[in-house]
């Protein structure tokens, strides 16, 4: 099928933000221990970091991370993790029912951040506590000295503040399984509270309110809006979290999920718009998306209440194997993500390493790059300066789910700076090519292809292992060019693309 759109620098969506990029460390199953943290494997540091996880994480291009959850922590105590470490105690971990020994802290984790060169999202527990712990943890981590807890960072070896930017007021509370579950106005109290005590010791800091834990909830954009009422004035960003999957083999629709993702954006900006109008604030909330991914969840679910008796340390929990369809589905995600860079400014795909994961490793053997891992690289390394505005002209298909929806979409970017224009494409029908033609005559310059990359494949189920890790990656666009300020290129059914023109 044909597909056409023109590029012009000046229709201009907003900035990129590097804070997109994001991703998600919980202590969840193997993401910290035997993830992030192996003391004794071939590639550890003297801090027990795995070098060969560390790289990876580097060259996935990852720009934040939100820590340590999640909802574990929801029932969280960050003064576990301090200290000699043979003094911290083990604890239950009640919402991944397994044992958390506390080797890896607040200290450590922002250590590995800073090896990582990545920011830290902290996220505080709002379920069993509240505002005075809150303050604790901010107090330990940025007040400069003097202070009794920040003498105590300074006797567990760290001098300067970690100087933390970003809190979450909480996880998901608006979900009955969570620790603490809260009504709506239970938790916007309790979120204004915190926000405001929190200001006051440090009026910089951006802090996210709790959105609904995914738009299926029965309450979507009613909490939004009973929540705001309450803390609209005391916070910055709102949360969302989406997780998509192939339902009853409905590849179709699993295909649109961006169209979902742009769905829900609309409605949560929309919602959070209505409150600060109704409030006669001037002020605009913008979203973390601080959880977003492909998330085999009905399995997960199908396996739950097995009436085990265990409680593991680091156990195998939702250790999705991902294969070239997920990979398209998390390239398009991410074409939505900037697509929404007015209003989205901060997103964490969940998670980093092993749970849900563009990042695989076994205990005491290799790390490898999942099919995921390969579009967010590439985005993250090309999506520069300013996201410009594209309106695809293509055919629709039928979806199940979504009725008609395009089947190409795509979002650019370009640097004034370096003069790169960025295209980044998904086709989504199942069987035919795209033709697609782009007009970039108005940048002023004459533009040729400087790279391009593709991720397709015959299999869609093909996936990567320990044993075969680069069965899936992206190639060079087999057929791409430009000629008289006409970008072309013919786009294989199913498939991811990025198209860098300089
Ligand atoms: O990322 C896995 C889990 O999904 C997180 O702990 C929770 O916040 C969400 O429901």
């Amino acid at each position: 099928f044909a597909a056409s759109f023109s590029l012009d620098p000046s229709f201009t969506v907003a900035p990129v933000s590097r804070r997109t990029f994001g991703s998600f460390v919980e202590h969840m199953g193997r993401c910290v221990y035997t993830g992030i943290y192996e003391p004794g494997h071939p590639t550890a540091d003297a801090d027990g970091f795995r070098g060969d996880v560390l790289a990876l994480v580097r060259e996935l291009g990852v720009s934040l991370v939100r820590y340590p959850g999640g909802n574990f922590v929801s029932g969280y105590r960050w003064e576990d993790g301090i200290g000699p470490v043979a003094d911290r105690p083990v604890r239950r971990d009640l919402a991944w029912r397994s044992l958390e020994t506390n080797e890896v802290g607040i200290d450590e984790f922002m250590r590995w951040a800073g090896k990582a060169g990545v920011e830290v999202m902290y996220a505080l527990n709002l379920g069993t506590r509240g505002v005075q712990e809150a303050l604790d943890v901010h107090e330990y981590l940025n007040h400069p000295d003097r202070t009794r807890l920040a003498e105590r960072r300074r006797a567990n070896g760290v001098e300067k503040p970690y100087g933390v930017r970003m809190f979450c007021l909480g996880n998901e509370l608006d979900g009955p399984w969570q620790t603490g579950h809260k009504t709506a106005q239970e938790y916007g109290r309790l979120a204004a509270q915190t926000a405001r005590a929190l200001r006051s010791a440090e009026p910089e800091l951006e802090l996210v309110v709790c959105g609904s834990s995914s738009s299926s909830m029965p309450t979507f954009v009613a909490w939004e809006a009973e929540v705001l009422e309450t803390a609209y004035d005391a916070v910055d960003y709102i949360s969302a979290h989406a997780y998509y999957e192939p339902v009853d083999g409905d590849m179709a629709s699993f295909l649109a999920s961006a169209v979902d993702m742009d769905h829900f954006v609309g409605s949560v900006v929309a919602t959070a718009d209505s409150v600060g109008a109704r409030l006669k604030s001037t002020k605009r909330l913008n979203i973390s998306f601080d959880e977003w991914n492909v998330w085999y969840l009905r399995d997960f679910q199908d396996r739950l209440d097995t009436g085990s008796t265990e409680w593991p340390v680091a156990p195998r929990v939702i250790e999705d194997c991902y294969s070239v369809a997920d990979a398209v589905v998390v390239g398009s995600l991410l074409i939505s993500l900037l697509r929404h860079s007015d209003r989205v400014t901060v997103a964490c795909q969940a998670q980093l390493v092993n749970v849900i994961a563009p990042i695989r490793t076994e205990p005491g053997g290799a790390a490898w790059r999942q099919t995921i891992f390969h579009p967010f690289a590439i985005t993250s390394r090309l999506a520069r300066g300013e996201v410009l505005r594209v309106e695809p002209r293509c055919p629709t298909y039928e979806t199940a789910r979504y009725g008609a929806v395009p089947a190409l979409d795509a979002v650019a970017t370009h640097d004034a700076d370096t003069g790169d224009v960025t295209v980044f494409v998904v086709n989504r029908h199942q069987s035919q090519a795209a033709t697609l033609t782009v007009a970039v005559t108005g940048f002023g310059v004459e533009l040729r292809v400087a790279e391009s990359w593709t991720l397709a494949d015959d299999d869609l189920l093909a996936v990567n292992t320990a044993d075969c890790p680069d069965r899936v990656v992206a190639r060079p666009t087999a057929d791409v060019e430009v000629t008289d300020g006409v970008l072309r290129a013919t786009l294989p059914p199913v498939s991811w693309s990025a198209v860098r023109l300089c």
